[in-house]
């Protein structure tokens, strides 16, 4: 049967997502724009979205914040440009941007001694196999897969070398440990229905002690530099960005975290993510053509959620046929799964994305199962 009512907003997309509920560009302070964002109004309301940051994610008061050119994937680089090299890298990998992480260090960077933990799409690696002198670089949530790393009882607490991690699908929508972190990549466009290209990079007082003491062998451009004379650029964590933001993302972004607060703060969010893989799980139970491709359940994100067709696991067709189809009915929008992994949809879940929207699609994902195969 053809369902009748259908999601308030069909926006599912993986990133950019769907922007907070009630997100209008109205409601956005536009007094920074056309300003230096060197001005003392703009430098405020850049100390302002990076405050409400330390809020809402409940960043330690000893870890240093950064806006930084590029996005996640800038911020990500300037942490391996600025940190690897002393030590041994151990890097897992178990989606397409730990695979690029790991490209980098060992193609890019050329280091030698590296070990790579990886598992095949589905699956987390064994991560026993961490060793606690080493750095270590990995991607909390895999966005390409729909796995996440449960829990951090693996890192040990007394951890010599540095963590590296990307955590742009997994801030804003699970609780994550950064007293176990050391350099934490991310970037608006994912939990908070943020604009893209500008990454945040929060650095513990570790990894301030390595920019302090270690110099890179390699030349590091000046996007990527968090280092002046050998030592480490305060300046760009206390708002004085290393080149020119736009104030509008800058506000779009505040807007963002101060509707997280006014929620009830992270909490909420990780509820209303929580509750949006809940839903997916009850109707997953109860249709037996689909499946998670996170192996583990307690490696399902909550975020990148991940189906696959059990009739045909191997072939793109069906779920593409079954986006085209969604779109074209103005349901969903961007659920076609990353090609870069096997065939799946992927539904964003995270805390913008409303439950009772993800409720109204499910059905829909059955009656255009039913209409095209
Ligand atoms: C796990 C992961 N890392 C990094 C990125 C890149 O993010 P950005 O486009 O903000 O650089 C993405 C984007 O989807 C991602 O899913």
């Amino acid at each position: 049967m053809r369902p009748t009512g259908k999601p308030k907003d069909p926006r599912f997309s993986s990133g950019p997502t769907k922007k907070r509920p009630g997100w209008s560009s109205q409601s956005l302070n536009i007094a920074s724009l056309g300003r230096s964002h060197r001005s003392s109004y703009c430098l405020e309301r850049i100390h302002h979205l990076t405050g409400l940051m330390r809020h809402l994610l409940e960043i330690p008061e000893n870890y240093q914040i950064a806006i930084i050119p590029g996005s996640c994937s800038a911020a990500m680089e300037t942490a391996l440009w600025s940190f690897l090299g002393p030590r041994p890298v151990d890097i897992v990998t178990f989606d397409v941007f730990g695979d690029l992480w790991a490209y980098d260090i060992l193609h890019e960077l050329k280091l030698q001694n590296t070990h790579i933990l990886e598992a095949p799409v589905g699956h987390l690696p064994d991560l026993s196999k961490v060793h606690p002198a080493h750095d270590l670089v990995f991607t909390w949530n895999g966005t390409a897969a729909g796995v996440v790393i449960p829990h951090a009882d693996w890192l040990h607490p007394h951890r010599e070398g540095l963590v590296l991690c990307d955590a742009i699908s997994a801030v804003f929508a699970m609780s994550f440990p950064w007293e176990k972190m050391d350099a934490v990549a991310f970037s608006w466009q994912k939990g908070l229905g943020g604009e893209a290209a500008h990454g945040m990079l929060v650095l513990s007082p570790k990894a301030i002690e390595r920019l302090n003491t270690y110099t890179p062998p390699w030349p590091i451009p000046r996007i990527f530099r968090l280092t002046k004379e050998g030592k480490f650029s305060q300046n760009i964590f206390q708002g004085y960005t290393i080149n020119t933001p736009s104030m509008l993302c800058i506000e779009d972004c505040i807007d963002a975290l101060s509707w997280g607060m006014s929620l009830g703060g992270l909490p909420t969010l990780i509820a209303r993510s929580r509750y949006n893989l809940q839903v997916v799980e009850e109707w997953v139970a109860e249709t037996p053509w689909i499946e998670f491709l996170a192996h583990d359940p307690r490696t399902r994100s909550s975020t990148s959620i991940c189906l696959r067709f059990i009739e045909a696991p191997d072939d793109w067709e069906l779920p593409k046929a079954i986006a085209a189809l969604l779109e074209k009915e103005g349901v969903a929008f961007d659920i076609l799964g990353h090609t870069s992994s096997v065939p799946h949809l992927r539904l964003w879940g995270g805390p913008t994305i409303e439950p009772s929207d993800m409720k109204a699609l499910l059905p829909w994902i059955t009656w255009a199962h039913k209409e095209v195969t």
